[in-house]
């Protein structure tokens, strides 16, 4: 028996539940000089933005124990050279492909995902709302359900796409956030994006990062990440992406049994870049030895005490 991998969100089957996260290979390239990008369940790009942008300075990397931080400031290329300069690479590759979009106003990622709609390989949208709002202070988007709800709403006025929105870990109650982006319209929620950290390097007395503190990603964050996911499980009738510290198909199990439907592989992909490939061979043999017909048997199946 060879066990089912498929799974479908917002309508749109993937061959594996196995996507790569958003601005952890950048827009693919160097990752298909390492495997296939079809074995992929979705290709998931860095975040787009309306203008390019060049980034915080460096350093904007710096490790942790279990972890990295990061603060790139959102560095791409900007909407119209992804649809010119990059798409011309990504319609080549056969796999699903999910564009992450980021912005600083509402109609900033609205700009952006209309300009994505007659774009036939793009499958999905996934909105980055962990984004300061230069119009509320700097607050970010996903900080504040009514702000969620609004910025989902507009942008899908526009978008012919199913919609993923990203929730950030950094909130005092995630599941209302969750509730609020189903109410403005997502179709999916991925979570999480990076925990707000920082670290300090004790000879200069300067922060590792030039912005002063960014995101802690990588193992560190998994049992966050988890819980995250288990809270807003059965929470909204959304269909889930988990998202935090996976390495290996051990963790990504450890997701689907708390109801994530499909998985993201972000800082593990530069330790080990084929961890998706393996994260998928992995799964496979799991499913086997238990005698598991299909991976949608075990999404939400933890067995709690
Ligand atoms: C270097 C780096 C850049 C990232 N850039 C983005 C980004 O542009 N947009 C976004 O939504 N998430 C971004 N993320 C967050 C990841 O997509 C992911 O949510 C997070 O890293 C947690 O997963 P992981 O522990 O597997 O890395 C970035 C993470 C890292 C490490």
């Amino acid at each position: 028996m060879t066990p089912d991998l498929k799974v479908t969100l917002a309508g749109v089957e993937f061959k594996n539940p196995v996507m790569t996260a958003s601005g952890c290979c950048g827009y693919g390239e160097e990752l298909a000089k390492v495997f296939p990008l079809a074995k992929l369940g979705a290709l998931v790009t860095k975040s787009i933005t309306l203008a390019p942008r060049p980034g915080h300075p460096p350093p904007r990397t710096a490790e942790t124990a279990s972890g990295m931080l990061n603060a790139i400031g959102l560095a791409n290329v900007g909407v119209d050279r992804f649809i010119s300069d990059i798409m011309p690479f990504l319609n080549r590759q056969k796999t699903r492909l999910i564009v992450n979009v980021a912005g600083s106003r509402i109609q900033e990622y609205v700009e952006v995902c209309a300009r994505l709609n007659d774009i036939e390989h793009i499958d999905m949208v996934e909105l980055n709302i962990s984004c300061p709002n230069v119009d509320e202070g700097g607050m970010e988007f996903g900080n504040d359900p009514v702000m969620t709800e609004k910025s989902i709403a507009e942008v899908k006025k526009v978008l012919r796409k199913p919609l993923i929105a990203k929730l950030s870990p950094n909130v005092t109650d995630i599941v209302a956030i969750a509730r609020a982006a189903e109410q403005g319209g997502a179709d999916v929620l991925s979570l999480i994006n990076s925990v707000l950290g920082t670290a300090i390097d004790i000879e200069t007395w300067r922060p590792r990062l030039t912005n002063n503190r960014g995101g802690l990603t990588g193992p560190a964050i998994k049992p966050i990440a988890l819980a995250k996911v288990d809270a807003v499980y059965n929470k909204c009738s959304l269909p889930l992406i988990g998202i935090g510290g996976i390495n290996d198909y051990r963790d990504a199990v450890e997701f689907f049994l708390c109801g994530a439907r499909a998985v993201q592989v972000g800082t593990a992909l530069f330790v080990y870049p084929d961890a998706p490939v393996r994260i998928v061979e992995g799964l496979k043999e799991y499913l086997k030895r238990k005698k598991i017909k299909s991976v949608n048997d075990i999404i939400g199946k933890v067995r709690k005490y």
